[in-house]
């Protein structure tokens, strides 16, 4: 054979960086070729192509590098021996025998180790890698998406989206995703909202048809109040939600004035943006409005264009799939359903107040909930709490299951962390605009009028009567805080606190 590079090249130390390094190679090409072909993104797959393989193939060089210059150190000092290479003879049996051996064993291994690769690559693609291997610091986002309207969609079909620059993108941010749970780096809550989180038109647009014309919903929803009757009263909304282009239908409603038509751009000065005193509104035509709130002291020369947002589907419908539930959101539902029984004197004001006590781990909530109703019913209502006792324990089972979904002690969440922008009750949502003190230069103001996103078609309180009209009726508070609610964010009482 003869030697193209000097001979301190050919070592035993060496040749096995350049096997590793050889080795690793073929697997990432190998791997690559499969995610190529495979009809889905996927996900923290590159943890093993882009991570784990890469530092093999560097270990492989070092290895090498390192077996060179030993050689080198060997050869002056004259300890080199001449053949470095044992010599076979294949007329010999002892050596084909080996040789023989040594064939099966590599392809063996090989074999073997792109099965296992192969394995591991789809394993880190599944659901279960993305919400159960990260357990602890993603279960609060994988349990509420397992009860969310897109149970059925990947993870990956939100935070990845297809394409390859997406793709490269979040192998590089699942890599530091893996070593901040490795090192406890992280931060608890996961901060919200993913500042480099993909623009929905390369995730949500892909199912859901921007331009389509959602026309208007019926909405109704039951609530309880805090008082001994835990009295009932409903409201009728007819949600406003509209849409569409002029080719695809008619244009109306809340979608057509957020998405299509206009371009809304907006300023928040907090990290969460809640906070909004700068707002750009751009119609079809190119005329510009510019809103701005009365209420804080802002200055549009403080703007940095970098941080300016285009709204897109996720400035509403932040919490399309990790919904962590209000307290009394949740209590009304299962009252209305009577899973927590209404007849309980005051088991809407206890069962919020259960829930909304800090406790230190789940265990200990689950335990608490249960002394506290049980405590509350023996002191005050000794009767009830022996002949209502299935009533309260199977309620009492219920409030557990609502803290359980909603509230996650080890990593701080909770509906009051991260804010829904949804609606504008528990947090201020739409209000962070249409607050009543957006205004532009010329006094148009971002409405607040309450039948401008849904009309309220009818309100109902217990022993009351019904109270209804298609073109919507003037809201009534449910307790009288006497204007407040007109002039106040439904949040500063709402919101967490
Ligand atoms: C329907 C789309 C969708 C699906 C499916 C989805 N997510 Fe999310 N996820 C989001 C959105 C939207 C946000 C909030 C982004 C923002 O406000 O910047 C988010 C936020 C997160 C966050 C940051 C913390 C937080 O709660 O805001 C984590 C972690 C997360 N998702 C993990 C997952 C995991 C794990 C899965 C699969 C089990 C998953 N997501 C499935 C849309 C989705
Ligand atoms: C893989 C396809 C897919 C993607 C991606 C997707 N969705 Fe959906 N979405 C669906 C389907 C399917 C439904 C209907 C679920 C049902 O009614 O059972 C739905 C329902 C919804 C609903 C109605 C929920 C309700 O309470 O009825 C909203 C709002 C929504 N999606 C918003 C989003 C947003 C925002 C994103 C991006 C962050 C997104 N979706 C991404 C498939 C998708
Ligand atoms: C200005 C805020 C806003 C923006 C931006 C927005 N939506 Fe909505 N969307 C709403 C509201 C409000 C509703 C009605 C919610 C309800 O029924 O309570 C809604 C309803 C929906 C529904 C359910 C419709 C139904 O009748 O069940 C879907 C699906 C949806 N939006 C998808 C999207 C997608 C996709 C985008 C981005 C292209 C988007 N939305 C952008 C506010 C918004
Ligand atoms: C970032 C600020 C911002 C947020 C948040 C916001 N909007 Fe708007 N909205 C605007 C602007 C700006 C306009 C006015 C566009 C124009 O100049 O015509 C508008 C207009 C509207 C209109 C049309 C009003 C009319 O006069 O016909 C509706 C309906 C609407 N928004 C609903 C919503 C709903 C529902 C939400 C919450 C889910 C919401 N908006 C959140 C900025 C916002
Ligand atoms: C900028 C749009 C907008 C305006 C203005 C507005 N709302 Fe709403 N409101 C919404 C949306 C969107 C929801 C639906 C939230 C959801 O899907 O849960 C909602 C929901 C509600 C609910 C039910 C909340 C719940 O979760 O139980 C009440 C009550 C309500 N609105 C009252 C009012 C009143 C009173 C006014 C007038 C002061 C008003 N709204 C003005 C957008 C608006
Ligand atoms: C000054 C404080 C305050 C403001 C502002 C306020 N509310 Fe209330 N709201 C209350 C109180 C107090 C109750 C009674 C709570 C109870 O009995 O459990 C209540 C109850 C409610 C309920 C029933 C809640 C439940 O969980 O059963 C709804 C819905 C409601 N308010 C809507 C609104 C809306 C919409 C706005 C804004 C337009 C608003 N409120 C503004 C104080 C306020």
């Amino acid at each position: 054979m003869r030697k193209k590079l000097p001979k301190y090249f050919y070592n035993p130390v060496s040749y096995a960086g350049y096997f590793i390094t050889t080795l690793s190679f073929g697997l990432i090409v190998f791997l690559t070729i499969i995610e190529l072909l495979s009809p889905e993104t996927k996900p923290y797959m590159g943890i093993i192509t882009f991570l784990i393989l890469p530092a093999a193939v560097l270990f492989g060089i070092a290895l090498a590098i390192y077996g060179v210059i030993r050689e080198r150190k060997r050869i002056r000092k004259g300890l080199s021996r001449e053949h470095l290479l044992p010599i076979i003879d294949l007329n010999n049996p002892v050596h084909r025998k080996n040789i023989g051996r040594l064939t099966f064993g590599l392809i063996f291994f090989l074999l073997i180790s792109a099965f296992v690769t192969y394995k591991a690559y789809e394993f880190t693609e599944t659901d279960a890698f993305c919400g159960e291997v990260c357990h602890s610091v993603m279960m609060p986002e994988y349990s509420a998406y397992q009860y969310s309207p897109h149970a059925r969609v990947g993870c990956v079909e939100c935070h990845i989206g297809s394409g390859a620059e997406w793709y490269i993108r979040s192998k590089l941010s699942g890599a530091y995703q893996v070593y901040a749970v490795l090192f406890n780096k992280y931060t608890k809550p996961i901060e919200t909202p993913i500042v480099n989180l993909r623009p929905a038109q390369g995730t949500c647009e892909q199912c859901h048809w921007p331009k389509h014309f959602l026309g208007e919903k019926r909405r109704e929803f039951t609530y309880f109040l805090s008082d001994e009757e835990n009295t009932k009263w409903t409201l009728n909304l007819l949600m406003r939600t509209g849409g569409g282009n002029s080719e695809a239908g008619p244009t109306s409603g809340i979608h057509w004035h957020m998405n299509i038509s206009h371009k809304v751009m907006y300023y928040p000065i907090d990290r969460r943006r809640q906070e909004i005193p700068w707002v750009m509104a751009q119609d079809v035509d190119g005329n510009i409005t510019v809103y701005k709130s009365t209420e804080v002291d802002f200055d549009d020369s403080q703007i940095d264009s970098t941080k300016l947002r285009r709204m897109d589907c996720i400035d509403c419908h932040n919490r399309p799939s990790h919904i962590y539930y209000n307290p009394s959101a949740s209590v009304n539902l299962a009252m209305e359903e009577e899973w927590i029984n209404p007849k309980l004197p005051f088991i809407k004001s206890v069962a919020v107040e259960a829930l909304e006590k800090p406790y230190t781990d789940k265990p200990t909530a689950i335990d608490s909930i249960a002394i506290f109703v049980k405590d509350f019913y023996n002191s005050n209502y000794p009767d009830i709490a022996k002949t209502m006792k299935p009533a309260i324990d199977s309620s009492i089972a219920e409030i557990q299951k609502i803290y359980s979904r909603n509230y996650y002690p080890s990593m701080n969440v909770s509906w009051k962390e991260f804010p829904n922008n949804i609606g504008h009750l528990y947090s201020d949502g739409c209000f962070r605009c249409h607050d009543g003190n957006h205004v532009s230069d010329d006094g148009q103001v971002l409405s607040r009028d309450c039948n401008t996103c849904h009309i309220i078609l009818a309100q109902k309180f217990e022993k009351k009567s019904l109270r209804l009209s298609l073109g919507g009726i003037n809201y009534k508070h449910p307790v009288d805080i006497g204007g407040a609610w007109q002039d106040t964010n439904c949040s500063y009482c709402h919101g967490p606190e």
